[in-house]
């Protein structure tokens, strides 16, 4: 038994899996743009969140591009029988690392073939539509759902979900395709979803937050501190430990690039905060 197996399971579509996962965005190089500057670390972050029991990793194609899927190939495949590998189209990269919006049917066909190729795998498990914007933006989401939707019916991908989505268009994404998750950001101070959380938790449908540790300025908090200092673990640990006790739908897939800090988030899986530290935490919230 992992010491993940603390904080339980959810079913993500027809997988059941650990709650504690891992994000691989950080593994490609500086602005998540070309290779890292050590790939040698790069495949060891990956071996040992599997050495501990990770079942549930968090990538995309346009990481690096292509970089990112193609070090977990390398460092992974073939693939352990129960690790679930999230994907997500919808964007590409310019030639100066720009995020572009990349959602016809042939620039999200091109993406599901791609993440295929590099992954190397003949189905994907779990593929997140992510709508473009650096914010929410309110939108019919039904072009490229829809074509998404198809290429679930050829059998390349298993299950569907939304990303960077609001309520509404979340609602209109499962008049068209079955929703196993979301995945927004969210974190103990960033909390526009809350009310959302909840709802998808009463339909069994999983929140992923992305940007849990805060994304690329981590979390910084007299709070974090204190309630770190008090339950003998760090801010880190205590920003996750707080997510997992926020509501059973929420997975986590925190991000680094480093052996040491994948080990310390792993180790949130251990921590339970009593009632008071949780109170002080969500004194943090700072809603839109
Ligand atoms: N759907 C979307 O639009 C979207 C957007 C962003 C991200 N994502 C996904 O969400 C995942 C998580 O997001 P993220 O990686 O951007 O942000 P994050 O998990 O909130 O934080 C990552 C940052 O925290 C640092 N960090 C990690 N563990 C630490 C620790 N124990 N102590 C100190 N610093 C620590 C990392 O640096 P080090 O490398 O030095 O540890 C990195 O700078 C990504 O991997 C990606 O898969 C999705």
């Amino acid at each position: 038994m992992s010491s993940l197996d603390n904080s339980g399971t959810f079913k993500l579509g027809t997988h059941t899996i650990k709650r504690l996962g891992y994000g691989a965005m950080q593994l490609a190089g500086p602005g998540v743009f070309g290779p890292p500057k050590d790939p040698v670390a790069a495949r060891a972050v990956l071996r040992e969140a599997i050495a501990h029991g990770v079942d549930h990793i968090d990538t995309s194609d346009f990481y690096g591009p292509h970089v990112t899927n193609q070090i977990i190939r390398e460092a992974l495949h073939p693939y352990p029988d129960d690790l679930v590998i999230v994907t997500k189209i919808g964007a590409r990269r310019g030639d100066d690392g720009a995020w572009l919006a990349a959602d016809s049917p042939g620039e999200l066909t091109q993406a599901v073939h791609d993440n295929l190729r590099n992954l190397g795998l003949d189905v994907l498990d779990v593929v997140n539509l992510r709508i473009h914007g650096l914010g929410l933006a309110e939108g019919s989401i039904e072009a490229p759902l829809t074509v998404l939707a198809e290429l679930q019916q050829r059998g390349l991908v298993r299950h569907i979900g939304l990303s960077n989505v609001t309520p509404m268009q979340i609602a209109e994404g499962r008049r068209i395709a079955d929703i196993v998750c979301v995945q927004n950001h969210y974190n103990v101070i960033h909390r526009d979803d809350d009310a959302l959380i909840d709802d998808l938790a009463r339909d069994g449908i999983a929140y992923v937050p992305f940007f849990p540790l805060g994304g690329f300025t981590p979390l910084q908090s007299s709070t974090l501190f204190r309630v770190a200092t008090r339950s003998n673990a760090t801010p880190m640990q205590v920003a996750l430990a707080w997510l997992l006790q926020r509501a059973p739908n929420i997975l986590l897939i925190p991000g680094t690039s480093s052996v040491a800090h994948l080990r310390e988030n792993l180790a949130a899986a251990e921590l339970t905060l009593p009632t008071n530290a949780l109170s002080e935490l969500d004194g943090m919230a700072r809603t839109a």
